[in-house]
């Protein structure tokens, strides 16, 4: 009997900050990192995608994806190697069971939404992939852990693999040929260190003018200072930064997290020629920051900017009005809301554990 059903499923998926910067690749084709990095995973109350595969026998014009409303390419390879990958494990249930419906053959239809800005700096790409992956192994019913699924994702856009956890995560870079060992691992559920909260700060919604995708290989083609980062300076922040997380040292998580945005905006301007993803309402986000810290006689808040204008800061909660007052009074128009009747200012934006 011919198989008219519609299969489906959901999840949604929390976007990471990166405190230690992914920037560069060593393989573009298996998307694998020339550094590792740290991130904390964000509420899904604020920021998230929402993410629906679903696959039917007559789903005839092949795989699809409607993102934000439209239609998306999915002919990219790194999008297809997801698809390939999920596949082939949904396959392998299939063969195991042949009473199984033979989803592994029928085309995908993906709608996926984010509820934040798309391509402006704030992980879209993270959450996005983390997303696409975890609901078509749902679809699939795969039997995979996290760590496994993160491999896949990987491939989508590197931060997504460390999406696929809550709380402190790691992508370990891996140093095997066929990127088997890159994958996210837990440095610390988010209950570890249960006030740490991050205000995000949308300077602006637009989609960036260079990729990450695209910025990271002209850093890696162009940069010395690079070289520098990533042999040096991230291994450093690396250890230092997991042993602040481990002993709840907001001082030093706070300071690795500063220098390392400062050491990876660096390496944007000594790419030539030059990135420049910071404009001057996020300086002067920094220079809040600074006298936040310097008034309080320790660093209190921590700024980091990924590969767009949007600010985030890290701080504890027992801090918030002193930094949120700060924030209010010193930036006031310069921040536009990214959701209608929002200040701009995403306050007591709480970390929790894990894709739904
Ligand atoms: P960001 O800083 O937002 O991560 P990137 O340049 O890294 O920006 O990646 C943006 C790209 O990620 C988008 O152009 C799109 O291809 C992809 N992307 C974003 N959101 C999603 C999603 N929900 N599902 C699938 N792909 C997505
Ligand atoms: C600055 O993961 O978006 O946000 O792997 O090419 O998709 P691709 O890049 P992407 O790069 C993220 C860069 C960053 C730092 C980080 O998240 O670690
Ligand atoms: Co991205």
């Amino acid at each position: 009997m011919a198989d008219n059903k519609v299969y489906r499923a959901s999840t949604t998926a929390p976007v990471n900050i990166a405190v230690v910067k992914y920037w560069g690749k060593r393989d573009p084709k298996l998307n694998l990192p020339t550094n590792s990095s740290i991130s904390v995973t964000l509420s899904q109350a604020d920021l998230r995608t929402l993410t629906t595969a679903s696959c039917a026998a007559c789903f005839a014009d092949g795989d699809s994806l409607t993102l934000n409303g439209e239609l998306s390419d999915v002919s990219g390879a790194r999008i297809q190697a997801c698809f390939r990958e999920l596949r082939a494990r949904r396959a392998v249930l299939e063969t195991a069971d042949p009473s199984l419906p033979k989803l592994s053959r029928m085309a995908l239809k993906l709608v996926s939404e984010n509820n934040f800005p798309t391509a402006a700096g704030l992980a879209s790409s993270a959450a996005g992939f983390a997303a696409l992956v975890q609901a078509i192994a749902n679809l699939y019913e795969l039997p995979d852990s996290p760590a496994q699924l993160s491999l896949v994702a990987r491939q989508g856009s590197g931060s997504a693999c460390r999406s696929l956890f809550g709380g402190y995560v790691a992508w370990r870079m891996g140093d095997k040929e066929d990127g088997s060992d890159s994958m996210a691992d837990l440095v610390a559920p988010a209950s570890h260190w249960p006030n740490m909260r991050a205000l995000i700060l949308v300077v602006s919604a637009a989609k960036k003018g260079v990729s990450s995708t695209s910025g990271m290989q002209q850093t890696v083609a162009t940069s010395g200072l690079f070289r520098q980062r990533i042999s040096n300076i991230v291994p450093t922040n690396m250890a230092a930064m997991e042993q602040a997380i481990k002993t709840r040292d907001f001082a030093k998580f706070a300071e690795v997290t500063m220098r390392d945005s400062n050491s990876f905006h660096a390496c944007c301007a000594d790419t030539y020629p030059p990135i420049f993803y910071l404009n001057d309402v996020s300086k002067a986000a920094i220079r809040a920051v600074e006298s936040i810290n310097a008034k309080a006689g320790k660093a209190i808040a921590a700024y980091t900017f990924d590969a767009g204008p949007n600010c985030v800061v890290y701080y504890l909660d027992e801090e918030a009005p002193t930094v949120l007052g700060t924030f209010s009074s010193v930036l006031g128009s310069g921040v536009t809301g990214w959701k209608e009747g929002s200040a701009g200012i995403r306050s007591s934006v709480e970390l929790e554990d894990g894709i739904a």
